[in-house]
């Protein structure tokens, strides 16, 4: 490979201009406990079987916890969801603290409010430099609001008029 012509500011500008929608990606810690993280990078991969994928980051402290449970709901947000957004993009330690939440069929959290669920076990891991690109095999999904979806752009929030 060639050496990259840019710097990491110019590559964070330039994939900012795609913009994606806001999802939360949760499981139940091998503690008990619930556990998730916010995540762009949500993306549809294959009907039959049925599969999508994410990309996690690999100096984050929730991933670990979502990989050892081996299962995953997914939870899209919606454009009214942007405080739940950033709380499941920050370190706090309980990131459920007071949340409407239940359990998916396959027993991972799922958000209340949001505008669809996606119930998954993780089927396999692919290296993606500071990521890793994990597949998840989905178990049953539904959608449970019909509202806007929660936009990220540029590095900010923003909404479908
Ligand atoms: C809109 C948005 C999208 C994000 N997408 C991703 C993503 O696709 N993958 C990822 O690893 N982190 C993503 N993050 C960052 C994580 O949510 C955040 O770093 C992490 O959950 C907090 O750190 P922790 O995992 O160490 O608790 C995103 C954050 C925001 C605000």
């Amino acid at each position: 490979m060639t050496e990259p012509a840019f710097d990491s500011a110019r590559f964070r500008q330039v994939l900012g201009h795609f913009p994606t929608g806001v999802s939360v990606v949760a499981a139940v810690g091998e503690d008990g406990s619930p556990v998730g993280m916010a995540i762009g990078s949500f993306f549809s991969i294959s009907l039959d079987p049925p599969l999508v994928g994410f990309c996690a980051g690999r100096g984050s402290s929730t991933w670990p916890k979502l990989r050892a449970a081996g299962r995953f709901c997914v939870s899209i947000l919606g454009d009214d969801q942007e405080e739940l957004s950033r709380r499941f993009a920050s370190k706090e330690a309980d990131k459920f603290a007071g949340l409407a939440w239940d359990r998916s069929p396959l027993g991972s959290p799922r958000l209340g409010g949001s505008l669809a669920w996606i119930d998954c076990e993780t089927r396999d891991l692919h290296d993606g430099g500071d990521h890793e690109i994990v597949v998840g095999a989905v178990h049953d999904l539904a959608v449970t609001a019909e509202g806007h979806p929660l936009v990220f752009f540029r590095g900010g929030y923003s909404h479908i008029a």
